[in-house]
């Protein structure tokens, strides 16, 4: 059943009506600017096709019920003004966040997704937007500006989550277009649509190996940039270069991760270049680059991420690339490649890659020319 309809009717199901409306948010892939966000700089995510669907309809004064469809339709209900975080959080946390900065009652919402979590894909920034288009829906106010929206979804995943994300993946929920790479500026939050090649692809594979943002890695990662900026006497990472980098006294670790970053960033100016001339072999280079450095320098990878980026890698040659995408310490990796090349791609890396405990492979198809090559097969 698609994702709306299955919102629909789970909505029916469970609260005995019809819901008055159905919001959508999608997922995210990261394409180039990893570990970047939250050091004010430049990132290029792009929406995919899954996404979360939240069907809302009217409740009692004073009271938000929740119904998660896809966890065995466990309930929530709550005074959004009283609502206090939950330990350990879940997925009612991100719900009671949204609706307590909304500051808005009387709603049922019915909540379904097709985002795996754990994957790198932004399940939980899209479930948060979703539910604020719905809450917005439900109050009849007007469409909220997609960075408010996206700011709202980001101090929920701080205060309700306890994850000290960045921007980006809000905004690429709340302001992506379909087909099209969102070039964000972390600072100012200006935002560029950037649309793919017709005849590019973009290419997600699961490594199966499950991540845990909130394992404290990831706060540790953004502390130890915090600390490099702080150290170099600069707002951010993002002012500083590899010759203020290596001019300065600094831990080797802390070097190493403040060195990531600003390498990103340029990686990032040079992939929006590559887009623009229709030029996937070097698109395909620094997507390479930028694995090595999350693995090499940031140190968020993990063995099998690496050997299926490597597969990736190997198969596509000179027409694009691959590299990890989102948090790290697990999740899924991105390729971009030709369109025509995605067939054989798949088929090469359903062959040599076995995901741990010999999961079947997930593999999505993104992009205008992934959605053709899509339709081929
Ligand atoms: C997670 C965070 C983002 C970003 C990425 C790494 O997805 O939510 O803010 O920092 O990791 O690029």
């Amino acid at each position: 059943m698609p994702l709306l309809e299955r919102a629909r009717a789970g909505f029916a199901n469970a609260f005995g009506q019809e819901p008055l409306g159905v919001a959508f948010a999608p997922g995210r892939v990261n394409l180039i600017g990893e570990h970047v966000d939250y050091n004010d700089g430049l990132v290029l995510p792009m929406p995919i096709t899954a996404g979360t669907a939240v069907a809302w309809g009217p409740a009692g004064a004073d009271t938000v019920e929740a119904v998660a469809l896809d966890f065995n339709q466990a309930r929530d209900r709550f005074n959004p003004a009283t609502a206090a975080p939950l330990k350990p959080p879940g997925w009612e946390s991100y719900v009671r966040g949204m609706a307590q900065l909304a500051g808005q009652s009387g709603v049922a919402l019915a909540i379904t997704g097709s985002i795996p979590q754990g994957s790198g894909l932004s399940s939980s920034a899209s479930m948060c937007v979703a539910v604020g288009r719905a809450l917005a829906a439900a109050a009849q106010a007007a469409i909220p500006d997609p960075a408010e929206l996206a700011q709202a979804a980001r101090q929920v995943e701080h205060d309700w989550a306890g994850v000290h994300c960045g921007i980006m993946d809000q905004m690429a929920v709340a302001a992506g277009q379909p087909g099209a790479a969102l070039l964000l500026d972390c600072r100012t939050l200006q935002t560029r649509q950037i649309a793919l090649p017709a005849d590019w692809a973009v290419m997600v594979v699961q490594s199966g190996v499950v991540r845990e943002l909130a394992s404290g890695h990831y706060n540790a990662r953004r502390s130890d940039c915090e600390s490099a900026a702080r150290q170099l006497g600069l707002p951010a990472l993002r002012d500083a270069d590899p010759a203020i980098i290596a001019a300065a006294d600094l831990d080797p670790v802390v070097r190493r991760r403040a060195l990531h970053v600003v390498q990103e960033i340029e990686r990032v100016k040079a992939a929006v270049g590559a887009i623009e001339t229709g030029d996937i072999e070097s698109f395909g280079r620094l997507l390479r680059a930028s694995h090595a450095s999350l693995r090499d320098l940031f140190e968020v990878s993990v063995p099998q991420v690496d050997q299926l980026a490597e597969l990736l890698n190997a198969a596509i040659c000179r027409d694009g690339g691959a590299r990890m995408t989102g948090g790290g310490f697990g999740g899924a990796v991105v390729a971009v490649l030709r369109a025509d090349q995605v067939a054989r791609v798949k088929a090469a890396v359903e062959q040599d890659y076995s995901a741990p405990g010999g999961a079947r492979l997930s593999i999505m198809i993104e992009g205008a020319g992934g959605q053709a090559a899509g339709k081929l097969k």
